[in-house]
């Protein structure tokens, strides 16, 4: 694989720069995404026969694809077997969904419990090659515990920005024990983001959120490697939950590409679900704007607390390729879905259950038709929020409580609970 199979090219001008441009921006002022010159593509077979490799880059979820992902050298990709997380079904799943089929890829099973390390394994990868020494993002929590790690494993200096006293204590304590310079920035995520693109363009520090192109690539390799998973077999809906709409715009071009490759013969829905409190990219589509109005994010699905995400003009592309919907749900639907998902023994943060929360809705509303085959994709892992957990499971007043209850150690007096509890 040659440098020059991978391009930026501008949103605004389409004009062409090369791949070792530092900036995300180009001089006419739009984003860059990248732009692959696709060669020796393998067939859907050899891609297979990857996975009985040993070798490290077969093994990745994100690099065993490679050649659509982003064919840089070899000896420049740097992973630490990110991917190959699973796909489960559970039949209550399926009835809470109102008898859609439901697949749901559990992307919390990466190596720092999100999604997010796949983007990481491509960005830092180009960060190495670029010569930088530092890396930074702002984060509602598990892109910087994802920086953090890769960073580190790297030799690179992570520094992330989060947003004050708002994000889960297991994410934060992933940046802190990865030894991140970890500030609490005085705002939300949007504030934080906005002073880290300042900060970066000053002090040659190379920002890892996903504005940077290079993120999105990795994040293609979800939907890639759930169709290997699949038999190559495309499904009628993907759904996903929305923050800043980074992984919405990966899943979306890495379908147009598999589309123009002749790979696949058909796109499916995508259905992108945001929390009410935080529905900017909603009221947008809902209301037919052509513009994002950002506003105040509020939601105990504290990874997608975003009231102004960068990669809404990308996202709204895919809407139109994909025949998207994009719907929001208020708290108690988030926490309903989280205990449904938590009780079929797969368990996932709040953000991620917006996915099972939203095909129900889907189905509610008509959009989804019964028996609809549909991928989902769940973020992030169950330990990423202790404290959500104790609360949609101890509170939540539709669902039994699972709180601990107190008893003595005598042995009878626990058969006892044990029998009242379970109608023995
Ligand atoms: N789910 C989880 C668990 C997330 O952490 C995020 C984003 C999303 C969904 C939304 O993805 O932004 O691509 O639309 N988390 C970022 C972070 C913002 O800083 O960790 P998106």
């Amino acid at each position: 694989m040659s440098d020059s199979a991978v391009k930026l090219r501008c949103l605004k001008s389409g004009e062409l720069y090369s791949a070792n441009t530092a900036s995300f921006y180009s001089e006419h002022g739009g984003l860059f995404e990248v732009a692959i010159d696709f060669e020796n593509v393998p067939s859907f077979e050899e891609f297979d026969q990857r996975l009985v490799s040993r070798a490290a880059i077969d093994r990745s979820g994100v690099w065993r694809f490679r050649e659509l992902v982003l064919p840089i050298p070899e000896n420049r990709m740097f992973c630490r077997g990110e991917g190959n997380t699973n796909l489960y079904e559970h039949e209550d799943l399926n009835q809470f969904a109102l008898n859609a089929r439901v697949q749901l890829k559990h992307e919390g099973e990466n190596p720092t419990g999100s999604f997010k390390d796949r983007g990481m394994t491509t960005a830092i990868s180009m960060a190495k090659h670029l010569g930088y020494k530092a890396v930074a993002c702002a984060s509602t929590g598990n892109t910087s515990a994802s920086m953090a790690s890769y960073a580190r494993m790297a030799g690179l200096l992570p520094i992330v920005l989060i947003p004050d006293g708002k994000i889960s204590s297991g994410k934060l304590s992933q940046a802190l024990a990865y030894g991140a310079l970890t500030l609490q920035v005085q705002g939300n995520f949007d504030d934080a983001l906005s002073a880290v693109q300042k900060v970066c363009s000053e002090q040659g520090i190379y920002l890892m959120n996903s504005l940077n192109p290079y993120r999105i690539e990795g994040q293609k390799a979800i939907l890639i490697e759930a169709l290997q998973q699949r038999g190559w077999l495309v499904p009628d809906w993907i759904v996903l939950p929305g923050g800043n709409l980074g992984n919405t715009s990966a899943v979306g071009k890495a379908l147009r590409e598999m589309l123009e490759l002749e790979l696949i013969d058909k796109i499916p829905r995508i259905a992108v679900i945001q929390a009410a409190g935080a529905n900017p990219f909603f009221k947008m589509l809902r209301d037919g704007d052509d513009q994002l109005v950002p506003m105040q994010p509020e939601t105990f699905a504290t990874a997608i607390r975003i009231g102004n995400p960068v990669s809404w003009g990308k996202a709204s592309r895919i809407m139109q390729e994909c025949r998207g919907v994009v719907l929001d749900l208020d708290e108690q639907q988030i926490a309903e879905a989280k205990w449904e998902i938590d009780r079929c023994g797969i368990g996932a943060e709040p953000a991620s259950c917006c996915t099972l929360g939203g095909i129900r809705k889907l189905r509610e509303l008509g959009h989804m038709q019964s028996g609809a085959d549909v991928l989902g994709i769940l973020t992030g892992h169950l330990l990423k929020d202790p404290d959500a957990n104790l609360s949609v499971h101890t509170e939540l007043e539709s669902r039994k409580s699972s709180a601990p209850i107190k008893v003595s150690a005598e042995p009878q007096a626990i058969l006892d609970m044990i029998h009242n509890h379970l109608n023995l």
